[in-house]
């Protein structure tokens, strides 16, 4: 299919050729632009728009191959076609593992020329598209409902956007609250199976009979009580998305029944005798490695092969302080919103402390943090008091640092140095920014530490 739009820059030093080629793209419906020179020719193009630039092997200034290392030079992605006499092919070839698309022999043939066109055209618009998607998701600080923008969370955003439209089962791991369900829930929206239901069950909410009615349903009288059928999440996510939270928690006795009804799409309700069929795609989530369950014997090995085809590791928050404003901010306008309230701003000893916490209950605990003191303050200014004292006070009360006096000054850095490190549980960033020094300088004095035999911890 031609593309209605493209436009063609054509560089050649034969009039004739410039208004041949011209006939024929035109008509074929393209915009075309012709220039006789190489200078001309480059002026276009880092001024202009052009999908296809077809140019003379030999021009009289600037010739076709010096001017293709030019654009891939100025990162100019325009697609680029050589034309040359028949005595000059071996050039042409060069100029094609130099990065253009390809070239034709003169006298041009304009079916050839046609075809070749349509076919570089198509491939300029994957490669800018394949571009512009990876510049997106680079500068992207939101995905779906997720909010991030470290490169820690771009990652999962180029995950997620690779896995949607498989059907490969996918598992999410991460501590508590640092956005499995967000994630899962992402997958499900962004993919094909959107237009169908997301379904998602709790596995250690519920005890085995329990879980396995919720699963998979039952039939009218399966049991006493069971007065009328009910179909469970399986059926209910037919077509769609199956969210299997806390994979871990479930009993091995109904992982033995889940790993049956994924491979063969087909179970039984509870007390039922007919098959019922479903396609349902598995997301589950959990907050301990599926590889530790395993070895605990809490997870069955080949239902842990089966749940993970592909595997999104979520990082805690205090691995990317990076999103810790960003994520700030958008809370603040949320309850802000939320509470008729318009705090914008946080007290830069605020700024410190949370950057200082260390998250624990990740995004979910900041998100609640950012409520409350949207709640509590008084004013435009989210100042220390509004904030949970867990977070004022991690470890409820600083780490008290004895120095007897009479100690060498060095003896004195040296415990500092120590104890700070243990209460940023050797996190060297933190401990170098608590301690008002860079980290360059932290390696140096522990290298120093080293050198001389003191290092107290495994540092
Ligand atoms: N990156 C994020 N951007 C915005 N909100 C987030 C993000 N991560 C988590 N949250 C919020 O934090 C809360 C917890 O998220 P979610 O339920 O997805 O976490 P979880 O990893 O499933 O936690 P748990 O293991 O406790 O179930 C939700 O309110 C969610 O909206
Ligand atoms: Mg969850």
């Amino acid at each position: 299919m031609i593309q209605k739009n493209a436009r063609i820059l054509v560089a050649d030093d034969e009039e004739i050729v410039l208004s041949t080629v011209k006939t024929v793209l035109k008509g074929s419906g393209y915009q075309v632009e012709t220039v006789s020179s190489g200078t001309a020719a480059l002026e276009r193009l880092t001024s202009g728009d052009f999908d296809l630039f077809l140019v003379d092997l030999t021009l009289p200034d600037i010739g076709g191959i010096e001017l293709l290392a030019t654009l891939k030079e100025q990162g100019i992605l325009t697609e680029t076609i050589i034309f040359t006499g028949r005595a000059s092919v071996a050039s042409a070839v060069e100029a094609m593992k130099k990065g253009a698309y390809d070239y034709l022999a003169k006298p041009i043939e304009a079916d050839r020329l046609r075809m070749t066109i349509l076919k570089a055209i198509e491939h300029y618009h994957l490669v800018i598209s394949n571009k512009q998607l990876k510049r997106q998701l680079q500068t992207l600080t939101h995905y779906d409902e997720i909010i991030g923008q470290s490169n820690e969370m771009l990652n999962i955003y180029r995950m997620i956007e690779v896995v949607a439209n498989t059907t490969a089962n996918v598992v999410i791991t991460g501590e508590s609250g640092t956005g499995k369900e967000l994630v899962a829930r992402a997958i499900h929206r962004k993919g094909n199976r959107s237009e169908g239901p997301f379904v998602a069950i709790n596995c250690s909410a519920f005890p085995l009979e329990i879980l396995e009615n919720e699963l998979f349903g039952h039939e009218q009288g399966a049991f006493t009580g069971a007065l009328k059928e009910k179909p469970g999440c399986f059926e209910l996510a037919d077509k769609g998305t199956l969210f299997l939270d806390e994979i871990c928690e479930m009993p091995i006795e109904t992982q033995a029944k889940i790993l049956r009804a994924l491979e063969e799409r087909r179970f039984r309700r509870l007390g039922g005798k007919k098959e019922v069929e479903v396609d349902v795609r598995v997301i589950s989530a959990s907050n301990v490695k599926l590889e530790k369950a395993v070895e605990e014997k809490r997870l069955r090995e080949d239902i842990y092969y089966r749940l993970s085809v592909v595997e999104i590791e979520l990082p805690p928050l205090r691995e990317r302080p990076g999103d810790i404003n960003l994520l700030v901010q958008e809370f603040l306008s949320l309850f802000s919103h939320k509470n008729n309230k318009t705090v914008a701003r946080l007290a830069p000893e605020v700024i410190d402390m949370l950057h200082w916490h260390s998250w624990p209950g990740n995004v979910r605990e900041l998100r609640n943090a950012i409520e409350r003191a949207v709640v509590l303050c008084d004013s435009d200014t989210v100042h220390i008091k509004d904030l949970p004292p867990r977070v004022i006070n991690p470890n409820g009360g600083m780490i008290d640092v004895q120095i007897p006096l009479g100690s060498k000054l060095e003896f004195a850095e040296k415990e500092m140095i120590f104890h700070t490190l243990e209460y940023t549980k050797n996190n060297k960033t933190r401990a170098a920014k608590t301690l008002g020094i860079s980290l360059k300088t932290l390696h140096n004095k522990l290298n120093h530490y080293k050198r001389n035999g003191v290092m107290p911890v495994d540092m």
